[in-house]
């Protein structure tokens, strides 16, 4: 197949990893041009496009779907728009970049898979973690055999604090399908091949105890349960105060990998008191090259016509452990994954 000079992408969202998204596109990627923004926001998409260079705005997704310039998009709206733009943009015949939760109930993600099954266009899903250097090596390691078979999992997700945000706008569950869907994702990957076929989840206001009467939860740990034996746990809490806190460890018959560090690098200062190292404070620092090597796969993927991935059923499956973890908080027991909710 031949390939495309560059492609044209507009992006959807003009908010916080929106922003980010674009300026990557527009400035670390050779193979792609920023064409479009919108966002209902008056005035948030003219704002971004007048600092990245890009040449139209509008206010309405629908219309910058059907901007012939756009052959590709990046969905970054809140998550509960996440599948309508995507079947949008997919009925349209462009490749779409959505970022995680694709979809909340799996009949959602079904219709996602399945419209851009039946468009024949690239679904690609933003779990960055897996274009993280380190992660990537991890994931190499494991698949090598390096650490034998993988017994016990980890994956932690610790949010940069102090916590600011208002416990009254974040969406119920914000916590399984907007955090730890990370983990879940970055789990199912380490441990390719394997199904998970229980969970049990216990979830708390630690953070805002005050808040929790109205059903705000800031902090979780997960037990997954795999076919091949293997125990996974998943943690989060969205304030570490000494900054953003994102780690994985596969142990195994033969050995261990760990991933990640909160050290901004291997700089240490040395000083009367001690020794002392800068951490990451964001995510759009950290993983600045994972988010430029995810979108630079999608627009290469495009380019070439690959399938891509973490593809829309890789969503779906982390979706489908959220979905048992809500379940097992509601419920305070462990809940099963059954092979209709795990395909
Ligand atoms: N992969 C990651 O590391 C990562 C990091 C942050 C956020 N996210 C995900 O990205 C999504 C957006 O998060 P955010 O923090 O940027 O949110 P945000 O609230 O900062 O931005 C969302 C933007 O979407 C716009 N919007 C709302 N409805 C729209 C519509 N119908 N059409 C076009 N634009 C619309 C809003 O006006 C806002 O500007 C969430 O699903 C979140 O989970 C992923």
């Amino acid at each position: 197949m031949t390939e495309k000079k560059t492609v044209g992408v507009g992006l959807i969202g003009a908010g916080r990893i929106g922003t980010s998204h674009a300026s990557i596109v527009a400035n670390r990627l050779t193979k792609a041009d920023l064409v479009a923004i919108a966002d209902p926001v008056p005035g948030a998409a003219d704002k971004l496009a007048t600092a990245l260079g890009c040449p139209s705005v509008y206010t309405d997704a629908a219309a910058l779907i059907a901007d012939p310039a756009v052959e590709a998009v990046i969905i970054a709206t809140p998550a509960r728009f996440h599948t309508n733009m995507v079947e949008l943009a997919a009925n349209a015949g462009k490749a779409v970049f959505c970022e995680k939760p694709m979809a909340l109930t799996l009949a959602e993600a079904d219709r996602a898979i399945a419209a851009a099954k039946s468009n024949g266009v690239l679904l690609q899903v933003g779990f960055n973690r897996r274009w993280d250097q380190a992660f990537s090596e991890g994931f190499d390691a494991i698949k090598a055999g390096k650490v034998g078979t993988p017994q016990l999992l980890r994956s932690v997700t610790r949010d940069p604090g102090p916590f600011k945000g208002d416990p009254a706008k974040i969406p119920q569950w914000t916590i399984f399908f907007e955090t730890l869907i990370h983990d879940f994702d970055t789990l199912l990957w380490l441990n390719s091949g394997a199904k998970p076929v229980e969970v049990f989840a216990t979830a708390d206001a630690l953070v805002r105890p005050d808040a929790k009467a109205q059903g705000h939860l800031d902090t979780s740990v997960v037990t997954i349960r795999f076919d091949n034996g293997a125990i996974a746990v998943a943690e989060a809490n969205f304030s570490a105060l000494y900054g953003y806190d994102i780690r994985g460890e596969v142990f195994g018959s033969a050995g261990m990998v760990t991933m990640g560090d909160v050290r901004r690098s291997s700089m240490t200062l040395f000083g009367a008191a001690g020794t002392s190292n800068d951490t990451w404070r964001m995510d759009t620092d950290e993983f600045i090259d994972a988010y430029t090597a995810q979108l630079a796969a999608f627009v290469q993927s495009v380019r070439s016509g690959y399938a891509g991935a973490p593809t829309g059923s890789d969503a779906r499956s982390a979706l489908a452990v959220a979905l048992a973890c809500i379940e097992s908080v509601k419920t305070n027991q462990p809940v099963r994954i059954s092979d209709k909710d795990f395909q």
